[in-house]
């Protein structure tokens, strides 16, 4: 088979994985407000925030479950205003994926945190919008938005976000569900996502990042979901994980976020590796990095060394399900998957013609 780039040495992982292109296909993008974002934005908002310093708040930042990072999360979230608020933090963030060799990122965005506090719908999308069109000017990322409801939320309120946001229907691609998973199943937004699936917008859904295995089986069943978000508690059912498996339906899984959160004690012992051998199409995604430690190179990179069962193989095959699993024309897939296997089949060479030296 083409692609066996086992033989390339561990030693040449992190250098090969900073240097890959790659898609990050989940990131909400409100949380990667660094503390000193959130600061600058309160100062130049006129808003005073419960924390002392930029310290103090990253300080906060440790948390026992998904409920205490999003409590923090909203909180954080809360200094956003105008439009530039929003383009200055997509901009943060696109500067970042830059320097990880991301070429393409669709981004979550929650537009209930900030209609609820009375921003109007038009400068959350057109700030993150003007911010995606910079970023393929000025760093050549390919980047798309995907809008996300609050699952705490009722669908009615669900469907009131949608309203509001159809006029710029043709500035995002999909949909998503994310908030606390636990009490909330994906069941809840049925007629919802059925209406966004008539708009032809793309449907995913957090499932299985702290609920457990029946709720992916409803984002696929119910909510007929293309990508599941987190998913990473399927391994509770055998016939889950064949299934997923078997319709090659990708998980965009958060390694580092899976930690902070408490779903794994320690990267050793996440079960991704599991996932991989199983054959699913699991990508690695940074989730919130100003809040979880770390953007996609810290996860990736941080995974493989807590791992020894992922090697260059298996960090190859990472990257190009990104790329699968990605929103975009087979076309453009082809082509970035192009570029991964050359950077690849490159380091297979300088391994072999090392051997022979
Ligand atoms: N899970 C659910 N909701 C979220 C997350 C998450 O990891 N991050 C931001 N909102
Ligand atoms: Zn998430």
């Amino acid at each position: 088979m083409a692609h066996a780039f086992s033989h390339i040495p561990r030693s040449a992982l992190p250098e090969l994985l900073r240097r890959a292109p790659k898609a990050e296909l989940h990131i909400h993008i409100e949380g990667s407000l660094e503390p000193e974002r959130i600061f600058a934005l309160a100062h130049r908002n006129g808003l005073t925030l419960p924390y002392a310093s930029v310290d103090a708040l990253r300080a906060a930042y440790a948390f026992t479950d998904l409920q205490s990072f999003l409590d923090i999360y909203y909180a954080g979230a809360s200094v956003l205003l105008t439009e530039q608020d929003f383009f200055d933090m997509a901009w943060d963030y696109f500067l970042r994926a830059a320097a990880d060799h991301v070429v393409h990122a669709e981004l979550f965005f929650d537009p209930q945190t900030h209609t609820e506090r009375g921003v109007p719908i038009a400068h959350v999308i057109q700030g993150l919008h003007r911010a995606c069109v910079q970023a393929q000017a000025q760093l050549g990322i390919d980047a798309s938005l995907i809008l996300c409801f609050l699952r705490h939320l009722s669908e009615d309120a669900a469907f009131e976000v949608l309203e509001q946001a159809l006029p710029w229907r043709h500035l995002f691609i999909g949909v998503g569900l994310d908030s606390s998973e636990r009490g909330h199943p994906p069941e809840k937004f049925a007629r919802v996502f059925a209406r966004c699936a008539e708009q032809g917008l793309r449907c995913v859904a957090h499932a299985g990042e702290e609920g457990p295995p029946a709720y992916i089986t409803s984002a696929l069943d119910v909510l007929k979901v293309q990508r599941i978000d987190h998913g990473v508690r399927c391994t509770d059912d055998p016939a889950l994980v064949q299934r997923l498996a078997q319709e090659r339906m990708p998980l965009t899984v958060c390694p580092l976020s899976n930690v902070k959160l408490c779903v794994f004690k320690t990267l050793a012992e996440h079960n991704l590796p599991q996932l991989l051998e199983a054959g699913l199409c699991v990508t690695v995604n940074s989730d919130d990095p100003a809040y979880f430690g770390g953007y996609l190179n810290d996860n990736l990179l941080q995974l493989v060394d807590a791992l020894p069962q992922l090697g260059p193989q298996q960090a190859w095959q990472l990257l190009a399900n990104s790329f699968e699993a990605s929103f975009v024309a087979p076309e453009q897939k082809a082509a970035w998957r192009a570029e991964l296997d050359a950077l690849f089949d490159a380091a297979a060479r300088d391994a072999a013609a090392g051997l022979q030296a």
